[in-house]
């Protein structure tokens, strides 16, 4: 989790995909901290995309860097404690103007039954993809 954790941080942005009905809905995002032994996201109750987690909680995120792409797909839990979004917010003091970990949007969610897959997207036909499950 912590090889994820570091290359979405090194990334900057990562592509989130979720599932609105049956079309699929993908965004920049680029919140992703460890807490509680969870790799978690951050969002707003009021965007679409908080809703569409909600309802389908089947999630994908896509991102690239230095010759390295990145696919998780898992299932994304809200985790309501005001201690996980604190700290996330604390990992990110920007969002602090616009997020609190007590008013009623931030939401924080971690990610369950993940499979990460980590392949070089250099013509290095000799590594084959690290698959990595959390
Ligand atoms: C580089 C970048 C990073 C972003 N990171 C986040 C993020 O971590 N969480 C978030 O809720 N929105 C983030 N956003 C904003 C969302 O992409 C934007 O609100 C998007 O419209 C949300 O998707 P939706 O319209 O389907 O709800 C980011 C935008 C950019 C350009």
């Amino acid at each position: 989790m912590q090889r994820v954790y570091e290359l979405l941080k090194k990334a900057g942005v990562y592509y989130l995909a979720t599932m609105e009905g049956d079309q699929p809905r993908v965004r920049p995002f680029g919140t992703v901290h460890i807490f509680d032994g969870k790799l978690y996201i951050q969002t707003g109750k009021v965007k679409p995309v908080s809703q569409q987690m909600m309802k389908n909680p089947r999630i994908e995120i896509c991102a690239m860097k230095d010759g390295e792409v990145i696919r998780v797909q898992a299932t994304a839990v809200e985790d309501d404690r005001v201690e996980a979004k604190a700290s996330m917010l604390d990992s990110y003091p920007g969002l602090k103007a616009r997020y609190a970990a007590t008013d009623n949007n931030t939401q924080v969610l971690y990610l369950k039954d993940a499979v990460a897959t980590i392949t070089s997207n250099a013509f290095n036909v000799n590594k084959g993809p690290e698959i990595i499950k959390f």
